[in-house]
């Protein structure tokens, strides 16, 4: 088995060797924005499909603008790190990819400007992180989503995911599995780590960008799944009550994939089992992410282009 291998001050190391000063700025001030892609493993097929690479790689360059990180290679070159990453841990298993841009210089005093950065990249074997197959329960939370003006949800800023963790641990602690976070205006925001979708009259609404959510890939990918299947997809505030008459609930995510939500705040979502459309999603999804249909421009295969080089 290969070592778990980073790539780190613009190499490959050992991951235990990946390791960052306690003086860095972004360790002292969250001054960091990060992605997380999957590889997905096809067993029959022998292949690792990371998905959507090229997509994240350029939310991560977006996001690093907003926080005034330079990053010196080019798109494709981080393509290129990130395929080469997979290939050298060598994982014939989910995995899950953490790119991040900081701010690395070791200096005093919250600030973006005048603080030099770098990127970092690690991967870890990733199985389910929520029980898609069950479906989760969710409350809503006591904390409200930070508004853009006051750290963009849409920049996926490392220390924002203090309010994410606030939301998270207080479901768990209160017996639910995940948060929905409503926004300072009291409309549904997303969850801790997702976007969320409902079901109304056999049509999907999920929130606009201007509610305070992460602009999902995985939403992105879904939205454009289910036109194809058919269901027309509508982009629009939601209330909090809707939660509780929606026909299905559904979160997406790069880590959760499509997660129906069976109930909110104990109340059931229409009769409390995974619809039929969620249903359809679901499957639509998983075999688009694993290589078992269309959309091959969205799949990056880990070890077919290790053989081509070889
Ligand atoms: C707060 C939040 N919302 C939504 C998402 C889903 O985004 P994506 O589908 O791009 O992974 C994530 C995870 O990345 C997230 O952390």
């Amino acid at each position: 088995m290969p070592t778990p291998t980073a790539f780190f001050r613009g190499q490959y190391v050992p991951l235990e060797e990946a390791v960052v000063p306690v003086t860095t700025h972004a360790f002292n001030y969250g001054t960091a924005v990060f992605e997380g892609v999957r590889g997905n493993w096809n067993a029959e097929q022998g292949e690792l499909y990371i998905f959507r690479l090229a997509d994240h790689i350029a939310r991560l360059r977006q996001n690093a603008k907003i926080l005034r990180i330079a990053i010196a290679q080019s798109d494709a070159e981080l393509v290129r790190v990130v395929t080469e990453l997979a290939q050298r841990n060598g994982y014939r298993e989910d995995v899950y990819v953490r790119p991040m841009a900081y701010k690395a210089q070791s200096v005093i005093g919250p600030r973006l400007h005048n603080v030099s950065d770098d990127v970092l990249f690690y991967l870890i074997p990733l199985g389910a992180y929520l029980d898609s197959a069950a479906g989760i329960s969710c409350m809503v939370s006591s904390w409200r989503r930070v508004d853009d003006n006051m750290i963009p949800a849409r920049a996926k800023v490392s220390g924002l995911y203090v309010n994410n963790s606030l939301a998270k641990t207080e479901a768990e602690q209160s017996g639910f599995n995940e948060a929905i976070l409503l926004n300072a205006d009291g409309h549904v925001s997303e969850g801790s780590g997702e976007n969320i979708v409902m079901v109304r009259r056999g049509a999907l609404i999920t929130p606009p960008p201007q509610d305070n959510i992460l602009e999902g890939i995985t939403l992105e990918t879904v939205c454009q799944l289910a036109a194809e299947l058919g269901y027309p997809v509508q982009q629009r505030s939601i209330d909090r009550t809707e939660l509780y008459i929606a026909d299905e609930l559904f979160m997406t995510g790069t880590a959760a994939h499509v997660t129906p939500v069976t109930s909110v705040d104990r109340v059931p979502v229409g009769d409390g089992a995974i619809g039929p459309i969620t249903a359809a999603i679901q499957r639509h999804y998983f075999e688009t992410i694993t290589g078992r249909s269309g959309h091959r421009e969205w799949l990056t295969p880990v070890y077919a282009q290790a053989a081509v080089r070889a």
